[in-house]
């Protein structure tokens, strides 16, 4: 199905892409520098504790949101949750506040995981770009799943690495509407370089930066080169060659994929020179894993990790 999909969107978001892309590469800016060694004591280099990924034949299983199927999702109890299942990769969302914080959010209004309508009734429509980070803290991001999860708070992304790192835990980051938050790479990735997630050992096997703007992770590749970067769609296979240049992962919505079309990114190498990877989002049923696991993906995006991982392991 995708693998005729010439649409005129992508087109025009390829050459956005190419476009953007030309601009950045005359003007990338200053590289960001190794994080110093003191800010490197959360995560150490060193195999991830869990040895789940390595022992079970299938594809990777990212817990999406965290495993957000059974914990408020973008929060460090579903962190947690996932950890606990044994899952050490996670996935996660993230916006900038106004005053420029990189907080872990999935919509870009704050209504449907917060009680931010009770905390500020005047502030509507409740957009995450119109709330400092301090405001943001005193939101209850829990009790919209269960009353028992109430007082859980939206992490900002630094809370977020560091409880991923205390875990042994890896990310796979993705940059929400960048078009919303001109400079979020930046940001963001000055924020993983405090954190110590862009040293040598995290950039090789912990982190993926994904976004749905081929703009932004062809502006994450032209300011960190070495990180590993995901394009979230499925562009047509014609235009494939195009996102190879910047991303290292086209990761789909898993409805309507096909082998032909894991095949046809899999044919291409990235810009690390590895062949291209798949992994499809959200699936979150036995059923479902099976059958792109059959197409042969790389990783399964997914609310109910346990889920997945059952289903596939071979
Ligand atoms: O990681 C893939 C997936 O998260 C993309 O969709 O809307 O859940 O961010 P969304
Ligand atoms: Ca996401």
């Amino acid at each position: 199905m995708y693998a005729g999909t010439a649409t005129a969107t992508a087109s025009v978001a390829t050459a956005a892409v190419l476009g953007a892309g030309m601009l950045l590469m005359s003007n990338p800016g200053a590289p960001l520098p190794d994080a110093p060694a003191t800010l490197r004591t959360v995560q150490q280099a060193g195999p991830v504790r869990h040895a789940t990924d390595a022992m079970a034949r299938g594809p990777r299983v990212y817990a999406h949101r965290g495993a957000s199927a059974y914990a408020p999702e973008n929060t460090l109890v579903a962190v947690d949750r996932a950890d606990a299942l044994g899952f050490d990769w996670v996935e996660n969302d993230v916006q900038l506040t106004r005053d420029g914080v990189p907080v872990v959010m999935h919509d870009t209004g704050l209504k449907r995981t917060t009680n931010a309508e009770e905390v500020f009734p005047d502030r509507a429509p409740w957009a995450v770009k119109d709330f400092t980070a301090a405001e943001i803290s005193r939101l209850d991001a829990g009790s919209w799943f269960g009353a028992r999860y109430a007082g859980t708070r939206v992490p900002t992304l630094r809370q977020f690495l560091r409880r991923l790192g205390h875990n042994r835990q890896n990310l796979l980051l993705e940059i929400k509407s960048p078009g919303t938050y001109p400079g979020i790479e930046r940001v963001t990735l000055k924020v993983l370089n405090e954190e110590g997630w862009l040293d040598r050992a995290h950039v090789r096997d912990r982190l993926v930066i994904q976004s749905f703007g081929a703009g932004s992770v062809r502006t994450v590749h032209a300011l960190r080169p070495d990180v590993v970067t995901g394009f979230l769609g499925a562009p047509a296979v014609a235009k494939l060659p195009a996102y190879a240049e910047f991303t290292d992962q086209i990761n789909p919505p898993s409805a309507g994929l096909s082998g032909g079309y894991v095949a046809a990114v899999h044919a291409l190498k990235g810009p690390h020179g590895k062949k291209l990877q798949v992994s499809p989002w959200t699936v979150n049923d036995a059923a479902s894993a099976r059958k792109v696991d059959g197409m042969g993906v790389d990783g399964i995006i997914t609310n109910a990790p346990d889920v997945v991982r059952a289903a596939t392991k071979g």
